[in-house]
């Protein structure tokens, strides 16, 4: 399944985020705050288990989360997706996968992770704003299932059709929620109309 979001907040902070004038600060606030819609987007089909709560005046029905959350960025891009979910759900893990796209052939070369040996968590979601060729979401899915994985879940902010296409073959159990899907990708594997390098705009080394 993919989700494409409808909120407003999320339509006009991507608007902001596309725009070539907005400058490497703001580029990071917009990313960590689209990170936290989409997450709450994305996170609304979680498990909760009912517990009491006392209040004040007397008891009331309350609810913990029933699944533990780890939140995967892949390097670098995905990072600035981390900080704003994680201050929603601080109980969360989070594990980095970092990847690296080749610039010529477009495959996805990976050079860290520690994940320990058997899952820690019962739902990952990957976090990557660009979804373009799709080789990166489909070697970290591949990545999180063969550590034993069982629901894995993509938030991104832009996505190509090709992407999308590339990771629902690859992995139709992964439901994908995005900002936008945008039109196509160029020669060089660039997601247009797009917003350029997500890394590269928010570390400022482009
Ligand atoms: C970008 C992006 C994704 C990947 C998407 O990372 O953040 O990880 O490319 O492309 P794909 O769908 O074609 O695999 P990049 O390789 O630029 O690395 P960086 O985040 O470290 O700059």
């Amino acid at each position: 399944m993919v989700y494409e979001s409808q909120h407003p907040l999320v339509k006009h902070k991507l608007t902001l985020l596309r725009d070539k004038r907005t400058k490497a600060k703001k580029f990071r606030e917009l990313i960590r705050e689209l990170a936290m819609l989409l997450c709450y987007e994305a996170t609304a089909d979680l498990g909760v288990t009912e517990i009491q709560v006392e209040t004040p005046m007397e008891t009331a029905v309350g609810y913990d989360l029933a699944e533990k959350v780890g939140l995967v960025p892949v390097l670098r891009a995905g990072l600035g997706m981390v900080d704003g979910i994680w201050e929603m759900m601080p109980g969360a893990e989070v594990w980095h996968i970092g990847l690296y796209r080749d610039e010529k052939t477009l495959k996805p070369v990976s050079y860290y992770n520690r994940l320990p040996t058997s899952p820690t968590v019962e739902v990952c979601l990957v976090l990557d704003p660009m979804l373009a060729t799709g080789g990166s979401a489909v070697a970290t899915v591949d990545i999180l299932k063969r550590w034993g994985a069982k629901r894995v879940k993509f938030v991104g902010i832009l996505a190509a059709p090709t992407g999308i296409q590339r990771l629902q073959e690859a992995h139709p159990d992964v439901p994908i929620h995005i900002a936008k899907i945008d039109q196509r990708l160029n020669d060089v594997g660039f997601i247009l109309p797009g917003l350029g390098d997500a890394g590269d705009r928010q570390f400022g080394t482009g």
